[in-house]
């Protein structure tokens, strides 16, 4: 039978920690949605270029494969700010809506984190999580993440990362980043991610038993 937990939020948010966690704690498949996105963004600035022509993009985005979210180069802050330019052109969200919610219908259970799960990908889903925190939490937790992998960057420079990509996510016109009206909201401004994944899970566990 399938299960589905929906976890949505805005960037460095912790929405990969929790539903990697979840995902473990139940033996559920976890998608990490945003690679999708990744892959399309980070290819786009290989084989187009930084003007991201939309029609270029929609032919790349038809073409993305289970193997192309293994590629290691899909973390940088460049890729995160291609994704999500190339997450507004409609017929790229268009393009990925199959994968997704093929993955999202496996028997056994399944974990997708993104923008748009609870609301477009998977309204139907069994829990829906919205994780969030203010942007200055959310990018000093980026801002150390990316500096234990070796990027060269400072805080406000991630900062501003995460505010434009927040912006270009909520104002969107097509799947913007919001919370579903059934969604549980969990703020983790102040929470360890520890007690972040304990909510989570106590959220699942409450439906799925
Ligand atoms: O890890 P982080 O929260 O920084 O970003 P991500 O989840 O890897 O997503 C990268 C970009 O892809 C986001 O800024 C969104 O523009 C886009 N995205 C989306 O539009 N819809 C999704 N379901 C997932 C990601």
């Amino acid at each position: 039978m399938s299960f589905v937990v929906a976890i949505d939020g805005p960037a460095a948010a912790g929405k990969g920690t929790v539903a990697k966690a979840v995902a473990a704690h139940f033996g559920f498949a976890h998608l990490d949605t945003g690679l999708l996105y990744r892959v399309v963004g980070r290819v786009a600035l290989e084989k187009i270029g930084p003007s991201l022509e939309e029609d270029a993009v929609i032919a790349l985005a038809t073409e993305v494969s289970e193997a192309d979210l293994e590629r290691d180069d899909l973390r940088t802050a460049a890729v995160a700010q291609a994704a999500s330019k190339v997450a507004v052109i409609p017929e790229v969200r268009e393009a990925l809506v199959t994968f997704q919610q093929t993955f999202a219908a496996r028997a056994g259970g399944a974990v997708l984190d993104g923008r748009d799960i609870g609301t477009v990908i998977c309204p139907d889903a069994d829990v829906k999580l919205f994780v969030t925190a203010s942007a200055e939490v959310r990018a000093e937790r980026r801002y150390k993440e990316l500096a234990a992998r070796g990027e060269e960057t400072d805080f406000d420079t991630v900062l501003a990362d995460v505010q434009a990509r927040d912006a270009r996510d909520s104002e969107r016109d097509v799947a913007p980043l919001a919370a579903a009206e059934d969604a549980i909201v969990l703020d983790t401004s102040e929470m360890s991610i520890d007690d972040a994944v304990a909510a989570a899970i106590a959220a699942v566990d409450a439906r799925h038993g």
